[in-house]
């Protein structure tokens, strides 16, 4: 019921503001406190996403919660508190820095907790609640959205890590998918307010996999999609930090290449294309994604450069791009 909500919404922002108090304020969160400036975060970054620390106790934050009121066993249900066999409640976040995740109105909904002494799993998210989905949620929204609608365009990041680093880089239209996937609900919410989105996924295999899938959502709602163009095996963050803003927003999110380029890109270092054989699946795999483009101009364009640079007939690829998309329809 909306009351039991009410509840959730009220406890999840009491702790937020106890976790940032703590990073802030306190000894206990010195460790928290000295992980974010370690990794580059302000003051004013910290306090605008309102990170925080939960402390490295079994019921601090038992304790805390009880004190204001709220039973421990709707906690739990709110993904707050733990519970073990014996009915005993202990917290759920020990020793993390603390990501409040904000709906798109502004009501934090859940946390993500960052291991900060190498425990496992190096992030430990709220379990999904009725007030908390995953695949609806997108992060950062509520902050960005007048930036959004200004630009006309949205930036999508792996995680908070990122969009808060981007946003310390001065972009303010950014939004974060949580892990590496986007549902085709979170990309209809996008459509409805941009005609544009930059994929901005981390340069690993997972981030690139996942860019992939990613863009073609997008392209599916009818988006008009770019991908950032990020060095192999760096995420946004890890660019800000050491090659700064300005190269960040010009060279990263500024230079974006379609999603075709893209492909290429990163299908060439798959491929030894000395070999014929690799350069006969090259082109065919670059082909099965150009004949999915909507513009013929576009599509123009990529044929006459797998023409030029394999010794191809304009004639042939455009049969080949023709029966492909005719087979997907
Ligand atoms: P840093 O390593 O702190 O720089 O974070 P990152 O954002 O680079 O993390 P990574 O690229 O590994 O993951 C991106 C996003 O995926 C995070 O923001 C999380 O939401 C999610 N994620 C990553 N690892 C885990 C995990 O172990 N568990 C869960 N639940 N989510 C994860
Ligand atoms: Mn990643
Ligand atoms: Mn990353
Ligand atoms: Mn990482
Ligand atoms: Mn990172």
């Amino acid at each position: 019921s909306s009351k039991e909500d009410q509840t959730v919404l009220d406890a999840n922002n009491w702790l937020m503001k106890l976790y940032h108090h703590l990073l802030r304020n306190t000894k206990e969160g010195k460790e928290g406190y000295a992980y974010l400036i370690e990794r580059g975060f302000t003051d004013e970054i910290i306090d605008r996403f309102q990170l925080g620390y939960a402390p490295n106790s079994k019921d601090f934050v038992v304790r805390f919660l009880e004190k204001k009121g709220f039973h421990p066993q709707a906690m739990v249900k709110a993904g707050l508190l733990s519970v073990n066999d014996h009915g005993e409640y202990s917290d759920r976040f020990r020793g993390r820095v603390i990501f409040p995740i904000r709906n798109h109105l502004g009501k934090t909904v859940a946390f993500g907790g960052r291991a900060i002494f190498d425990q496992e799993p190096k992030y430990l998210n709220s379990p999904e609640t009725e007030l908390f989905q995953k695949g609806k949620l997108l992060y950062n929204f509520d902050l960005a959205r007048s930036a959004i609608r200004k630009k006309g365009s949205v930036i999508l990041f792996e995680g908070y890590v990122d969009v808060i680093a981007a946003n310390q880089a001065g972009v303010e239209n950014g939004i974060g998918t949580l892990g590496t996937s986007i549902t085709e609900q979170q990309a209809k919410l996008i459509r409805r307010y941009v005609d544009q989105a930059i994929v901005c996924y981390d340069g690993d295999r997972p981030g690139i996999e996942a860019s992939l899938k990613a863009a073609k959502l997008l392209m599916k709602t009818g988006c008009q999609v770019k991908m950032a163009r990020l060095p192999d095996g760096m995420d946004p963050d890890d660019y800000i930090k050491a090659y700064g803003a300005e190269r960040f927003q010009n060279e990263v999110i500024g230079a974006s290449d379609t999603y075709v380029a893209f492909i290429m890109r990163h299908l060439r270092k798959e491929f030894n294309l000395n070999l014929e054989g690799d350069r006969i699946t090259y082109v065919e795999k670059v082909l099965k994604e150009v004949a999915t483009v909507d513009r013929a101009i576009e599509r123009e364009h990529y044929l006459q450069e797998l023409a030029n640079e394999f010794e191809l007939s304009m004639d042939t690829l455009k049969d080949e791009v023709a029966k492909l998309s005719k087979r997907q329809g």
